[in-house]
């Protein structure tokens, strides 16, 4: 694992010691990664190993029980409810849920962080949704309902609404779970396209090995966790560490699956474990 640089002005997000437990079930157990400006980082890991709740660190939408994430030198868990707001500004995030306003319409949906966080005229934001909604290949849904679209597609409402401010930084949650291959590349290139074109600072959560190794200048792998594994793409294919190779080989037999899975009692998520086996190997899909 590389040591992570001491000069805070290469850094956009540097995360330290960061500990996280529910009751009595620890997630992160001591978190150490950096992300330079304009960086595209992928997590991968298995489920329940707390990507998601590392990402929901980042943006300040759970408090660490210990440690820090410093964002452009700020540290997020000693900003104010009022300060927190301004914050996210710089973010442009995907939930894994999707997490549209299921009562406002696709156009609504992609327009609200325009009309909330920048100053565009009703024609310029007129335009901007189209152009997004465009760049994820979902011409003529404006008026629709959520409801009225397939989860794909809501997906791709979802990582068009988290771009459509330009964000200095942008968190996708599984962006391409579900969708075709064809959509799942289209996703990555737009994704490659904003780190290189606007130097985008991303990070990435997937379970598609393929998508991680194409849009990612470094893949980190949380484990127990931890991150057990930093590198580029290529150096992280040939690590030798056992727990790396059955992941990103997608094996059922390996270190991986001898784990007790990590569940306490507030554990109701049952279902994820038909989606990738309860080792959290990933899912070929
Ligand atoms: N708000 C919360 N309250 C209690 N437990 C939580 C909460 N959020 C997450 N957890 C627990 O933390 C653990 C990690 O969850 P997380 O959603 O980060 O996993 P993940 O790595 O994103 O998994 P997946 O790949 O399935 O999305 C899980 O056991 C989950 O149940
Ligand atoms: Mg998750």
């Amino acid at each position: 694992m590389t040591e992570p640089s001491s000069k805070t002005d290469t850094v956009k997000i540097r995360i330290r010691d960061l500990r996280k437990s529910f009751g009595p079930k620890v997630v992160l157990d001591g978190v150490n990664v950096d992300i330079v400006p304009a960086e595209s980082l992928v997590v991968i890991g298995g489920s329940g190993t707390g990507k998601s709740v590392l990402l929901k660190h980042i943006i300040g939408l759970l408090r660490p029980d210990s440690g820090t994430v410093v964002v452009d030198g700020t540290a997020v868990e000693t900003l104010g409810n009022r300060e927190i707001t301004e914050f996210r500004r710089k973010f442009g995030m995907a939930f894994q849920e999707g997490a549209l306003f299921d009562s406002m319409t696709i156009w609504q949906n992609v327009a609200f962080p325009l009309q909330r966080l920048t100053k565009m005229s009703r024609g310029e934001i007129d335009d901007r949704v189209e152009e997004c909604l465009g760049m994820v290949r979902l011409e003529g849904v404006s008026e629709k309902l959520p409801s009225q679209l397939s989860g794909g597609m809501r997906r791709r409402v979802g990582f068009a609404r988290a771009v459509a401010h330009q964000p200095e930084i942008l968190l996708f949650d599984e962006p391409t779970t579900g969708l075709d291959p064809i959509t799942t590349a289209l996703i990555d290139e737009v994704i490659l396209d904003l780190s290189d074109r606007l130097k985008t600072t991303t990070i990435t959560i997937t379970h598609d090995m393929e998508s991680a190794f194409r849009i990612g200048d470094r893949i980190a792998m949380l484990n127990r966790g931890k991150i057990i594994a930093e590198a580029p793409p290529e150096e992280f294919k040939r690590l030798d560490d056992p727990r790396v190779q059955q992941f990103i080989h997608g094996r059922a037999e390996g270190p991986l699956s001898e784990e007790t899975p990590a569940r306490g009692p507030s554990d109701s998520r049952d279902d994820l474990g038909e989606k990738t086996g309860e080792s959290g190997i990933p899912s070929r899909s």
